[in-house]
């Protein structure tokens, strides 16, 4: 089944279409809570486009708005040039929406959930049986689609999810925290079936995440949300590009002595944006080639002992940390 592309106004003849176009997003929900403050990003028609933010940014209220289960109360936001608030049967035609809870029914097999899921969508008969061949062939579950969904990993649960959001060929898939809490082996697999979904070109992806390698990896663009507000947005070459300087990471052999290796890092001039995960001090500097001395030096001064001190760019983790205040790492922990 395939969509005709229509493009929203305002959308230049040379630009491609926007597959999605946010404009002044707003909510507060009742008692007071104001999740958005304003939201404006764009994603053409094929992108995959990241959402990043601490917990609580509002990213979750952002893909509900956008998947007409909730409404703002400012600001617009079009799918294809369909307004989400003015016509949301028809904007629910276009999008798929993988929940950051997992939708899979548990009393039914992996085949009966996208069958059933297909056929909420008017989908039946032989065009509907192909198409849940074809998905579960996709996402890697034909062999297990006939056994119950109870049996099935946290992992594979994710990959029905996938399928299930996958189902009426939408034109732009939400994924919400496709990957939070599986496990390294699978969440790579997960990666390979969205980078395989956003090669084939048709599809728009808007996706939130926690792991930072994961939006370096497959997004495109990517904005951090922070309270409420978009505060950077753009390729992660440029975003971190755009941090200036270089990272230095510090490692120390004993996880005690981050802490004062932390201290001492934190006091040096022209040292930025120090934090700590595990036995590696992390920091940003001007100028990587001078400051390994001067930290060299000052660690030894203190009597602290650093395993190794290594310059590196700056990673989308940086970005984060430098936008919104905190390590995504310590976000998760
Ligand atoms: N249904 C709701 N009712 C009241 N407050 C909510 C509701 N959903 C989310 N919030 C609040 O709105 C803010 C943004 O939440 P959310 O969009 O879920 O953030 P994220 O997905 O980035 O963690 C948070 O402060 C959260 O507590
Ligand atoms: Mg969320």
């Amino acid at each position: 089944m395939a969509h005709a592309v229509t493009a929203p106004p305002g959308t230049g003849g040379g630009e491609r279409a926007a597959a999605l176009a946010v404009r002044g997003l707003a909510k507060t929900y009742p008692g007071g809570r104001r999740a958005l403050a304003g939201v404006d990003f764009e994603v053409a028609a094929g992108e995959v486009f990241a959402l990043l933010g601490p917990n609580g940014a509002g990213k979750s209220t952002t893909m509900r708005i956008l998947t007409t289960l909730s409404r703002p109360d400012a600001g617009t936001a079009t799918i294809g040039g369909v307004d989400v608030v003015r016509e949301p049967q028809k904007a629910r035609r276009l999008i798929g929406y993988v929940a950051q809870r997992s939708g899979v029914d548990a009393s039914g097999t992996g085949r009966e959930n996208l069958t059933l899921q297909g056929r909420l969508h008017g989908l039946s008969g032989r065009t509907l049986a192909a198409r849940v061949d074809a998905l579960l062939e996709t996402v890697g579950l034909t062999e297990i689609a006939d056994r119950g969904t109870r049996e099935y990993s946290g992992g594979t649960r994710r990959k029905l999810d996938i399928a299930m959001g996958l189902v009426h060929e939408p034109r732009v898939l939400f994924l919400d925290e496709p990957t939070t809490g599986l496990d390294p082996e699978v969440r790579a697999e997960i990666w390979e079936h969205i980078t395989g979904l956003a090669g084939a070109g048709a599809l728009t992806i808007l996706l939130t995440t926690h792991y930072l390698e994961e939006a370096d990896r497959l997004a495109g663009r990517v904005a951090i949300l922070d309270r409420g507000t978009i505060v950077a947005q753009g390729t992660p070459a440029e975003l971190k590009g755009d941090l200036r300087g270089d990272a230095i990471h510090v490692e120390v052999l004993d996880p005690a002595a981050a802490e004062p290796a932390r201290r001492v890092l934190a006091g040096l001039a022209r040292v930025r944006e120090v934090t700590v995960d595990g036995v590696t001090v992390r920091a940003l500097v001007e100028d990587a080639a001078g400051a390994v001395p001067l930290v060299l030096a000052a660690l030894t001064e203190r009597g602290v002992t650093a395993s190794s001190v290594a310059v590196a760019r700056p990673s989308l983790d940086d970005v984060y940390l430098h936008y919104a205040g905190r390590s995504a790492k310590e976000e998760r922990a």
